[in-house]
């Protein structure tokens, strides 16, 4: 059976697929009559909203599932949750603190898994990046995309998405914050195109687009002094956006933090799709759902 918990769960002609999908105009009926449950550890505005719409736009029906109603590993563990969803869903969506969760209902193998966010990655909104990047800049083979600050979740699956759509990849970040070989590794076993800068001025000299995401992401507010000093000199300001080429856009998955990781200037200015790309994560999860269901019938037939 196949999941989502990461980018790489699909092969760049697969993302290529997904992509088309969610560009089609007319939206197919493959979840008619069935429903998916969302389940969330952490809060969310886009995540649940793009889903829940997606999933109604197929016809299925979403059911929006709290933490405190679930009880993860707490109530009941996750595979009995898993067990229990799969009686009345088609699919379940986790947005989860552990990535070894999503794994672990993905182990039941009863019925697709997609990872909404875990502390691993964040594999929908990067499907939802690369949309935004064919939308401004078409074809991404040669085109480049620098990533600025902390190498988390959001970075991890941004990589995967636009290196296997032929992009390079520039990362810089604080020396404290580096990646983590596991990450290169992945990243070279997936071909990705990629480079780390110390200086993020040189990490933008002529790059199509500069990202950033959040310094202190969800489950690590107790170190969000230690960081913010850490991640001083790494803010996307306008400054920042001036080593860049003329037409460089911005794109941050939001929420930001204004202030800290990007400046007003910057998120609210003429270089800036943030608001395009969060459009995007209702079209690439519908995308991405009625790829998941075309695929898992087709695998489900040849056996
Ligand atoms: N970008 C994103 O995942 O936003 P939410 O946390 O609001 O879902
Ligand atoms: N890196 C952030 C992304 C939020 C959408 C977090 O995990 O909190």
């Amino acid at each position: 059976m196949k999941h989502f918990l990461e980018v790489d769960d699909l092969n760049a002609a697969e993302v290529t697929e997904v992509l088309e999908l969610a560009s089609m105009k007319e939206y197919p009926k493959n979840l008619d009559g069935k429903g998916m449950a969302l389940i969330f550890e952490k809060p969310s505005l886009r995540t649940r909203n793009s889903m829940e719409m997606a999933v109604f736009q197929l016809g299925g029906h979403p059911i929006y599932i709290r933490p405190e109603e679930v009880g993860l590993d707490k109530r009941e563990s996750v595979e009995d949750v898993t067990k229990t969803l799969s009686c009345f869903h088609s699919m379940i969506g986790a947005r989860v603190f552990k990535h070894s969760t999503v794994e672990r209902m993905a182990r039941e193998n009863k019925i697709p898994i997609v990872n909404l966010l875990s502390d691993e990655a964040h594999p929908l909104q990067a499907l939802a990046d690369v949309l935004t990047m064919q939308q401004e800049l078409g074809d991404l083979k040669g085109r480049s995309v620098a990533y600025i600050g902390d190498g988390n979740n959001v970075f991890r699956s941004l990589a995967l998405a636009s290196g296997f759509l032929g992009m390079e990849v520039r990362f810089s970040g604080p020396s404290e914050y580096q990646l983590r070989d596991i990450d290169r590794d992945r990243l070279g076993l997936a071909g990705v195109n990629f480079t780390e800068y110390s200086n993020p001025e040189e990490a933008v000299k002529d790059v199509d687009v500069v990202y950033t995401d959040v310094w202190t992401s969800m489950g690590q507010e107790q170190e969000k002094i230690q960081r913010y000093k850490a991640f001083e000199g790494f803010q996307v300001n306008e400054k920042l956006m001036s080593h860049a080429g003329e037409k460089t856009i911005f794109l941050h998955c939001l929420p930001a933090h204004r202030g800290e990781e990007v400046a007003d200037e910057v998120v609210d200015g003429p270089t800036s799709r943030v608001w395009a790309q969060a459009e995007n994560r209702m079209h690439a999860a519908r995308g991405l759902l009625a790829w998941l269901v075309k695929k898992n019938i087709e695998e489900e037939e040849k056996i």
